[in-house]
């Protein structure tokens, strides 16, 4: 489906008007949680911030886009199904860290047309940096354009990453590819927001990102940010993206083939013993 640029500008303004929406709400209720329930998995944690957050995104899409379908983090499937346009929203991405008052968290809501991430908007309101993008219109931060970094190497690289909440419960948690690119790297970083480690890749201050156990709502809008940014975003081995695997690789591009050869043949956590570790640097 063909956009015209004044067609996607409003859908970006829109997506703006809810972010910054949720992010006002954010900041209101940072600090002053009275209750912090979890939703199921240990850590995975909801909030009043989360659920207000999102009715207030709800709200804005609700007046501006009615007939479009909505996959929102804590209501679930909304609206029309059979609309070709799905918006994917996280109302508090970063919960754990917001709830210990660390400031590193971000509203982000994203719209997937035909199954492309086409219009992205990340705001972080404890730092006031709204990161927006649309296809074909390029990415900006407080409205200025950014691009993704020159590193070319991956040992001169800095590199985030994260772990899902069914990490005690599965072997596949990133436990290894952590260590491995820990190794290879100047840093591997752990902020614990997976639509800001987006927007930090596309603003150049990370080189690359990866992480599995993801849902669209994490990565929706940040997808279309870092690829406008000039970035790559792919599935591990390079293929194109499925959303909806929840594994997701994304880089300035110049190391993007060599971090995915890397994750592809990560050793074992047995291997990470405390002779192989010493041998090895
Ligand atoms: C989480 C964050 C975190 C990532 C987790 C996500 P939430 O989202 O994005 O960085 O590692 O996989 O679930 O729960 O704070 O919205
Ligand atoms: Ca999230
Ligand atoms: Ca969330």
């Amino acid at each position: 489906m063909n956009h015209t640029p004044e067609q996607l500008q409003i859908l970006l303004d829109i997506a703006t008007e809810a972010a910054m929406a949720a992010g006002v709400v954010l900041q209101n209720y940072l600090g002053k949680l009275e209750e912090i329930e979890e939703k199921g998995r240990p850590g995975d944690l909801v909030t009043a911030a989360d659920k207000a957050a999102e009715a207030e995104i709800l709200a804005v899409l609700r007046r501006h886009v009615p007939d479009h379908q909505i996959l929102a983090e804590e209501s679930g499937q909304l609206g029309d199904k059979s609309s070709e346009y799905l918006w994917a929203i996280d109302p508090l991405d970063g919960t754990t860290n917001y709830a210990h008052q660390y400031p590193f968290f971000s509203a982000s809501v994203g719209l997937i047309i035909g199954g492309v991430s086409t219009v992205g908007v990340v705001f972080d309101p404890f730092h006031n940096e709204l990161f927006r993008a649309a296809r074909g219109l390029g990415a900006t931060r407080n409205r200025r354009p950014i691009g993704v970094s020159k590193t070319t190497q991956l040992s001169k690289s800095l590199l985030v990453s994260g772990f899902a909440y069914d990490r005690r419960e599965t072997s596949d948690n990133n436990y290894a590819e952590f260590c491995h690119l820990t190794h290879l790297t100047q840093g591997v970083r752990r902020s614990g927001s997976a639509s800001l480690d987006l927007c930090h890749v596309a603003m150049g201050r990370l080189d690359g990102y990866w992480e599995r156990g993801l849902s669209p709502w994490d990565v929706a809008a940040g997808v279309v940010i870092v690829e406008e940014a000039g970035g790559r975003v792919t599935a591990y081995d390079t293929s194109p993206l499925a959303i909806a695997s929840g594994r997701i690789l994304a880089t300035n591009g110049h190391i993007h083939d060599s971090l995915s050869t890397e994750l592809l043949q990560v050793p074992s956590m047995a291997a990470w013993s405390s002779d192989v570790v010493k041998n090895s640097v």
